[in-house]
């Protein structure tokens, strides 16, 4: 199977897609419903709790790193077996999420990524907060090749956290990189691959050559997020005035067709050791590992999810342990 090159809505489809491609991104309205979204979101922060750290939801001053496990970005939890909550593969056996991704990819035969959750506190002062405007795929890889996306459990107006996405960038991607060669001198590791940071300038590009906008992405609880990876985005960090406690599962699916042999394996190795991958799913195979305190293992790791998931068919498809 190859990568679609559908660089630019190849097709008039009359729906979402359309949207999809001219924006680099569409909030799908409702795929769950609120009282669904409540389930996940409760069951994320009840994760967190888990912990016994001393975290109190009603208490905003313990909402510090002492009270809570390590995390990247002060919200995704890439260790802890977090990738691997029952909860989390519950969301992502979603018959509305597998849909999306299936009429994108024209195949319900999808391997899912072990991306993980993201809860990110408002109004912490113990965590300074960047841009940092990327794309999650690499110069090197042409086309539409990888579509992100979260289900979104909480409310995302315009001063929560969430996503800033520079709407229309996608379609830039291959100018963007002619024009400015990518630097992979930096010794970035295998991992990072797929990713590729951006400067101001390069901000000021697509903005004043390009006509593209930065847009904060709003949603509801019960949404869902999806956008194309060489859509330029960071995440918006809760702005003074939010008191929301942000909560998403980053949901992300590809055509099992796109794997080799050799990654599948991979990560059904990865799904065994309960490991958190990159949102890459069937290629840009690498886990997270466990949380580490200097050179040791974090004491509050985990050798298994808290609830672990119920391996059915789909699931282990999903996962690449068994295959279509
Ligand atoms: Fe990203």
């Amino acid at each position: 199977m190859t990568v679609p090159e559908n660089t630019h809505a190849p097709t008039h489809y009359g729906d979402w897609r359309d949207d999809f491609y001219r924006q680099g991104y569409v909030v799908l309205k409702g795929v769950i419903p609120r009282e669904k979204a409540a389930y996940y979101r409760q069951k994320e922060l009840d994760w967190l709790q888990s912990f016994n750290l001393g975290l109190d939801l009603n208490d905003p001053t313990t909402w510090t790193a002492e009270h809570l496990p390590q995390s990247f970005k002060a919200g995704m939890y890439l260790n802890y077996c977090a990738a691997h909550e029952r909860y989390v593969w519950e969301a992502r056996q979603e018959p509305a999420i597998l849909d999306a991704f299936a009429q994108i990819w024209g195949t319900e035969e999808l391997l899912v990524s072990f991306d993980t959750i993201n809860v990110t506190f408002p109004g912490r002062t113990d965590v300074t907060w960047a841009p940092w405007p990327h794309v999650d795929q690499a110069p090197e890889r042409p086309g539409l090749s990888c579509v992100q996306g979260f289900l979104n459990l909480s409310e995302a107006g315009p001063k929560d956290g969430g996503l800033l996405l520079m709407e229309g960038s996608s379609a830039h991607f291959d100018e963007f990189f002619a024009l400015n060669p990518p630097d992979r001198s930096q010794g970035i590791g295998a991992k990072h691959y797929d990713f590729y940071p951006f400067r101001e300038e390069h901000v000021r590009w697509y903005e004043q050559e390009k006509g593209c906008r930065l847009v904060k992405v709003c949603a509801e609880p019960g949404d869902l997020i999806l956008w194309d990876s060489r859509s330029m985005h960071y995440a918006a960090f809760p702005e003074p005035e939010s008191q929301t406690i942000r909560t998403i599962i980053y949901v992300c699916y590809t055509p099992a067709a796109l794997a080799t042999e050799e990654d599948r394996q991979k990560k059904a190795e990865l799904f065994r050791r309960w490991e958190t991958t990159t949102h890459w799913p069937h290629c840009n195979i690498h886990g997270h590992g466990k949380a580490k305190i200097g050179d040791e293992v974090d004491p509050n790791e985990r050798d298994e999810p808290l609830e672990k998931p119920v391996l059915n068919d789909r699931l282990l498809k999903l996962a690449g342990v068994k295959t279509y």
